[in-house]
């Protein structure tokens, strides 16, 4: 059988753009059916959601994916609970986010956080036992993050403080940190002195910020200042080319095992 995903843009955000290309170029290499369907900005949540309920029905269709940020008018919420949770490859259905939480790995993990954790299984980082401070709290990245580094399984284990905009002392939990996995979405949020000397540090963040002398007129840069911690940190992820293709991997892995849940095959 073929794996099929759908990818769903709404609007013309370009960064979302990027996202979406780049998602439907890998499922495409990897040999999956793809298939992206772009709607305007225009498009209103009701249109939104009989796109969503096609594809939910489409026996073709594995996994679907509708790419965030959705534009004002449109309830993410709504939309989100509307795909079908055996298809969320997202795993942003509450059903696959409370799965999480409970440890029931029979769901989906959100792609982010996920590749996050292959990431540090695949270099080696020790988990067990080790602090773990996550800078974010959002749905997409800092909740689901804390949720798998918390579980009691192989590459988790861990001791975990997530940190927010109101969190008093930032510097004093950064700096107590093993792994540190920044989702902030501030460019250059977390400087060298904010980490451990021989910390691991994952920087989720991707801003795009002005900058005259690049050829695009902006520069891509993530939440952590690459150049001051990378003197301190043990191992840093580089923004563009750390965390973002391992999210696109996730998705494919989540996307393939959609496909073998739904044939019995998983
Ligand atoms: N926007 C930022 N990250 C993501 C993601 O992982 N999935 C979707 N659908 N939208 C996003």
């Amino acid at each position: 059988m073929r794996p099929g995903l759908a990818v769903v843009l709404v609007g013309d955000d370009p960064a979302s753009a990027v996202y979406v290309r780049a998602k439907a170029k890998a499922s495409e290499e990897a040999g999956m059916y793809s298939i992206t369907v772009r709607l305007p900005a225009a498009t209103t949540e009701a249109e939104l959601l009989q796109h969503v309920d096609q594809l939910n029905a489409d026996p073709s269709i594995h996994g679907i994916l509708v790419q965030m940020p959705l534009p004002k008018h449109i309830s993410a919420e709504v939309v989100i609970r509307r795909v079908r949770p055996e298809k969320d490859v997202d795993g942003f259905h509450p059903v696959n986010a409370g799965k999480l939480l409970n440890g029931d790995t029979d769901g989906f993990a959100p792609c982010t956080p996920a590749g996050v954790q292959e990431l540090l299984v695949r270099c080696g980082v020790k988990t067990k036992g080790a602090e773990c401070v996550i800078v974010g709290r959002s749905s997409i990245v800092g909740k689901p993050m804390a949720a798998l580094m918390m579980q009691d399984r192989p590459g988790a284990n861990a001791t975990v403080t997530v940190c927010h905009s109101r969190t008093t002392d930032l510097a004093g939990h950064t700096k107590r940190a093993d792994i540190l996995i920044v989702a902030a979405g501030r460019p250059k949020f977390v400087t060298g002195p904010m980490v451990k000397p021989g910390a691991v540090v994952i920087d989720v963040g991707i801003n795009r910020v002005d900058d005259a002398r690049a050829k695009r007129g902006y520069i891509l840069v993530g939440d952590v200042d690459f150049a001051s911690a990378r003197e301190v940190a043990r191992l840093i992820t580089p923004v563009p080319g750390g965390v973002g293709p391992m999210t696109i991997a996730m998705l494919l892995k989540n996307t393939v095992r959609a496909a073998q849940l739904s044939a019995g095959l998983a």
